[in-house]
């Protein structure tokens, strides 16, 4: 069950990318492959984030471990996503020049944001392996906690780039206060902490 549950996970992550690549190779994704293939990622890593987001409230609901046995696989499938959509900006909107990118991160406040969420996300992925959360005992779950600052900052990220319609990322805002809600009294304990 909790493999079959696993595969299905790595298949409708994993398929949408190979449909993206494939389009965006062969020039059927729209007129603008670079912005297509920018924008899949980064509302692909932020939907995942946000199911990833999901799985502890449904666990509760449901009363049913199984959710909660992927979510570190759906954690790092949000990060993989966050990877492409960094990794397809430098590569393809800047043509790899690092010093350019530099000035992007110091300039433009939405990409400061942007940085500063996927180096959220890099440390929650890197942390993420079994043998490292018993390495780092109780300060796993104080770092892990970062990921709703993380998420955060990705939705004003997403807000701060959109020039006109305000309607999606207000949304999505909607969406991850409702999650932040959900889990109100384990947020207050830890903000009493920090
Ligand atoms: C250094 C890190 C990042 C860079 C350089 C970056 C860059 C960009 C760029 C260039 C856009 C398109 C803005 C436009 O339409 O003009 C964008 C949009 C977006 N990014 Fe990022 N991003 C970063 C991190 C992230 C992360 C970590 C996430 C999610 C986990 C994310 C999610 C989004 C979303 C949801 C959008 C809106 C999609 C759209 O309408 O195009 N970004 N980002």
């Amino acid at each position: 069950m909790q493999l079959g549950l696993k595969f299905i996970i790595h298949l409708s992550a994993a398929l949408p990318l190979v449909w993206l690549y494939w389009g965006a190779f062969n020039d059927t994704i729209g007129a603008d492959p670079v912005e297509s293939v920018i924008h899949f990622t980064g509302i692909g890593a932020l939907n995942i984030l946000l199911i990833t987001l999901l799985v502890t409230p449904l666990t509760k609901r449901f009363k049913q471990p199984l959710f909660m046995k992927c979510r570190r696989l759906l954690g790092l499938w949000a990060f993989t996503y966050a990877l492409l959509h960094l990794a397809n900006f430098i590569a393809f909107e800047l043509q790899l020049d690092l010093s350019l990118f530099v000035d992007e991160v110091i300039e433009r406040p939405y990409i400061t944001m942007g940085m500063f969420a996927f180096c959220v996300l890099f440390l929650l992925a890197v942390t993420s392996f079994n043998r490292v959360k018993k390495t780092m005992g109780k300060s796993w779950q104080k770092l892990h906690n970062w990921v709703y600052v993380g998420a955060v900052a990705v939705v004003i990220h997403f807000y701060w780039s959109i020039k006109s319609d305000i309607y999606e990322p207000g949304l999505y805002a909607v969406i991850l206060l409702w999650l932040l809600y959900l889990r109100r009294e384990k947020l207050k304990r830890w903000l009493k902490r920090v």
